[in-house]
Order: structure tokens, then sequence, then C-alpha cells
């Protein structure tokens, strides 16, 4: 199986491909079956798929968030191989990416970036950004899979690429679960096993909000409530923003594509997870 450390066997790998179906699934590793999903899809879409494999150190505020985040290269590998032999694999290291430090960061990314994951974690989506430019210019793909699972991600990346006249279509691909319902995270690992299973109370009540077409304070005195029902949750956000501006909806029945959003951390860990209401 092709695997890639130095970007300069990448360039020359990827000079030889002169089709127009190239499929870029960019990962920070530590693959579950949420990546692997996006993977699969990129395997029946594409004639010929990468995989990025890069814990990329400038989307992490916290040096100690990115200290524990994990890393499995050889299991990671052993499941792409699954999916298919002739997978690329592209796993470099940060100064192969970064060669002059951070010389060129600063996207200017229109408000998209100032709420939710943006607010919480300030200069995360720019780091998102530049990591994603540097891989779209060396891989130049044709499309490339993002999960729903990180929706403003997806977005921001739609619309930097739309601004930037990045040609990649950008893919979004449906939210993998746990059997509990907890959306899949590489993150989900550092959780207690108590917690893990508690944590589906999340996706629970994002159901019911859904299926019970609450209104919008409804939805939220409901997942206040869920959340005081689980004291060791810690809510940062809940919001129901439009899709496409991510912007807060004054009325669900109105509102175009509205999507529920909701963060928490419990023991230190970071949760995210949205759902379409309509
Ligand atoms: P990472 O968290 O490894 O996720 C890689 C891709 O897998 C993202 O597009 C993410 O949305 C998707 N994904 C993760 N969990 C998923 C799930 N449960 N269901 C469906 N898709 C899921 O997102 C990143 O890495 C980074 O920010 C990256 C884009 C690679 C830039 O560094």
């Amino acid at each position: 199986m092709p695997l890639y450390r130095k970007l300069e066997a990448l360039k020359l790998a990827r000079s030889s491909y002169k089709g127009n179906a190239l499929g870029v699934v960019p990962t920070m590793g530590a693959l579950h079956q949420g990546h692997l999903s996006l993977i699969a899809k990129a395997k029946r879409e594409s004639e010929v798929v990468w995989v990025t494999i890069f814990v990329n150190p400038t989307q992490f505020e916290k040096k100690d968030d990115l200290d524990k985040y994990p890393e499995s290269l050889a299991a990671d590998v052993a499941a792409i191989y699954e999916i298919g032999a002739d997978i690329h694999i592209f796993a470099p290291t940060a100064t192969d990416m970064y060669p002059e430090g951070l010389a060129t960061r600063g996207q200017r990314l229109d408000g998209l970036d100032n709420l939710m994951e943006g607010a919480d974690r300030p200069g995360h989506f720019d780091g998102v950004i530049t990591i994603v430019a540097k891989l779209f210019e060396v891989l130049q793909p044709h499309q490339a899979y993002f999960g729903e699972k990180d929706f403003q991600q997806l977005q921001v990346i739609k619309k930097w690429a739309k601004d930037q006249h990045i040609p990649t279509r950008i893919i979004p691909c449906p939210i993998v679960r746990e059997a509990s319902g907890l959306a899949m995270s590489s993150r989900n690992a550092q959780l207690s096993p108590k917690d893990r299973k508690e944590a589906g109370f999340i996706y629970e009540t994002m159901l019911q909000c859904k299926n019970k077409s609450l209104d919008k304070p409804a939805v939220y005195t409901t997942t206040k409530k869920a959340f005081s029902a689980h004291p060791n949750f810690d809510l940062r956000y809940v919001l129901c923003a439009e899709e496409d501006s991510l912007k807060e909806v004054h009325d669900l029945v109105s509102a175009n594509k509205p999507r529920l959003f909701i963060a928490a951390s419990v023991a230190g860990v970071r949760l995210i997870d949205n759902i379409a209401l309509k």
C-alpha cells in the first residue's frame, strides 16, 4: 500500500495522475468508522483516493489538547487497506507541512468562524483552512470529503473554497454514530466507559426536539433540562441555526434548513453534534 511520509515523494506520485477523479479525505488519524465511511465513499466515487493523516498543530488552541490527541498510524493504515489496497496515504511531519513555521496564516472567514466552535476555540478554523489549503495545493483534488459531524467546519471549507475559486468539489458525508447514538469521534476514546455510554443522551435529546417539532424556545429548554439531569456534562452551547449561514434562526417553522447544534464537555473531553430539524 502506498504510504508517503515526505512531501517530495507525494508530489512525484501526484504528478503521474492525469485523470479527473482524484478524491482526497483529510483526517487527523486515530481512524474510526466515521472516517472510514468517508474513505469508502471517496473510493466509490473516485478513480484515485488519497487519505491524509496529520494532527495539525495550528488548529489546536491548547497545547495539552494537542499533546493528548490519539495517534495510531499502524492501525489506521490497516483499516484503510481493508477498504482498498490501492489507496494512497500521506502522513507528513509538521516540518514538512510548516517548513517556515507559521509564516502565512490569517484567513478571513466572514463571521462563520466567530460563532459556535470558532467562539469557543479562537483561531481554530484559521488553522483548519491553513492546512486544508496546503493539502489541496499539493494534491490538487477534484473532490474532497468532509463529515457533517463537524458541520461548521464543512460550511467554513465550502465558503472558503467558493470564495478562493478552488476547483475542488466539497462533498458532505453523513454522521456515523456509536450504538448509544453518540457521534463517533477520535476523542471518544478519552471518555470513561460510563461517560461514553451516558453521552448517548445528547443524540436522544436532539432526536426528541426534531421528532416533536419543538419550537426554538422549547428546543433550548429541553436541551438545558436534559443536561441538568447529567451534571458531569457541561453544555457549552445549544443553537438552532440556518444550515448555510449558520446564523441563529428566529422561527423554526419558517426557517430555511434549520439545524440544531450542541457542544458539551465531559471530564475535559469536547463533544459536538448536530441534526437537521426539518
Ligand atoms: P478529523 O477530526 O480526523 O476528521 C476527519 C474527517 O472525518 C472530517 O471531515 C470529519 O468531519 C469526519 N468525521 C469525523 N467523525 C465523523 C463521524 N462520526 N461521522 C462522519 N464523519 C466524521 O476534521 C478534521 O480531522 C480536521 O479538522 C481536518 C479537516 C483533517 C484538518 O486538519
